[in-house]
């Protein structure tokens, strides 16, 4: 698949890295961790699960822990940390591609912010919360950050 050009993505970074450089600046694990918990989380565990969850997970990607999101599926790797435009994850959920639109039905699509978030997540280098290959990722509820554990 060739990638057109990549403007969206960076103007979108720019507006959701206003918001997030304050808090950044602080403890930069942490804010990675608390913008899954709150951003990416949530929309993970309730619009991709279903299918990319830890039961047969379709197009041989699981969601649910950092290993099988940096592992990819059948397509090889689909997030590249600090890579959006490179990610195919991206590429699905913006829904561009007639071949690869993610969530599959039209009517559970993303918002423009919710896409804008994964592409921010995914410039951050795809963060989740755990050490080494990170936690399980079940309950959409956002998770409170655990200094030593998460970072
Ligand atoms: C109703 C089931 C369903 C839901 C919900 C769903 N997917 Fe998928 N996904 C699939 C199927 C089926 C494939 C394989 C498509 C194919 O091979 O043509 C797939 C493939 C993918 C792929 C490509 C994997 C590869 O290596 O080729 C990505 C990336 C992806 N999905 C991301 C997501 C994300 C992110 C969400 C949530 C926002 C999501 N999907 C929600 C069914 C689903």
């Amino acid at each position: 698949m060739t990638f057109p050009p990549f403007r969206f993505a960076v103007t979108c970074l720019a507006l959701a890295g206003s918001a997030f450089s304050a808090a950044a600046a602080e403890d930069p694990a942490r804010a990675g961790v608390d913008f899954l918990e709150n951003k990416i989380r949530p929309v993970l565990v309730e619009r991709c699960f279903k299918c990319h969850g830890g039961e047969k997970p379709q197009g041989k990607l699981r969601l649910d822990q950092r290993h099988f999101v940096l592992q990819g599926g059948k397509s090889g790797r689909v997030v590249l940390p600090g890579d959006p435009s490179g990610s195919l994850l991206i590429w699905a959920i913006r829904g561009v591609d007639q071949e690869l639109s993610m969530p599959p039905d039209e009517k559970d699509q993303l918002t423009s912010e919710e896409v804008q978030n994964f592409v921010m997540w995914i410039q951050l280098g795809a963060p989740f919360p755990g050490a080494g290959w990170g936690s399980v990722l079940t309950s959409a509820t956002p998770q409170p950050f655990t200094p030593g554990r998460d970072g």
